[in-house]
């Protein structure tokens, strides 16, 4: 079945551990119920999300999520039709701003929102690779997800 796979960057309104329980609580409950899964990057600074599934589902969860306010200038970075997922396994991984992401300062100096698909495509086929080697995926997958990554010349190694 054709999936859809959406990506978007905002700057979070508001942000404490509560407020973040929350957002995740909500949010894998409707997307078990939508059939979609994905994964969040939650920093001070930055929300980082990707939303895969069936088209008019990732439509109508981004719709919603657009209007959010507790998050602002969302912005929309990838948006493609695919053939399989990245997050089988997650109604929404949450994962903690990492040491090789871009910087609060190359945040704020707009880096995300200006990086190629492909550059922030790759920072989710990290960490869903991260996740399979830590769950004991097998070497295939393991050695495609390197391939990905290593043809993507950006800043993440
Ligand atoms: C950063 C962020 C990520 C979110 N992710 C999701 C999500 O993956 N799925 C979802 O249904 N809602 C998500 N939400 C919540 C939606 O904005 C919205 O509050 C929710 O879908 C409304 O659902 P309800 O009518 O069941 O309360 C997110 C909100 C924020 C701020």
């Amino acid at each position: 079945m054709m999936l859809h796979r959406l990506i978007y960057a905002s700057r979070p309104f508001g942000f404490d551990a509560a407020l973040l329980g929350g957002i995740m609580v909500g949010a894998r409950r409707n997307n078990r119920r939508d059939g979609l899964t994905g994964a969040l990057i939650c920093r001070a600074d930055l929300y980082l999300q990707l939303l895969e599934g069936p088209a008019a589902a990732v439509d109508a969860a981004f719709a919603r999520i657009a209007r959010d306010d507790r998050h602002l200038d969302v912005e929309p970075l990838v948006s493609e039709a695919v053939e399989t997922r990245l997050f089988p396994a997650w109604d929404m991984l949450d994962d903690p701003a990492r040491s090789w992401l871009w910087t609060p300062r190359e945040v704020a100096d707009g880096a995300v929102t200006a990086a190629e698909p492909g550059a922030v495509l790759a920072v989710f086929e990290r960490i869903a690779g991260e996740r399979q080697a830590a769950d004991g995926a097998t070497p295939a997958a393991q050695s495609a997800t390197a391939h990905d990554l290593s043809g993507s010349g950006n800043r993440l190694d």
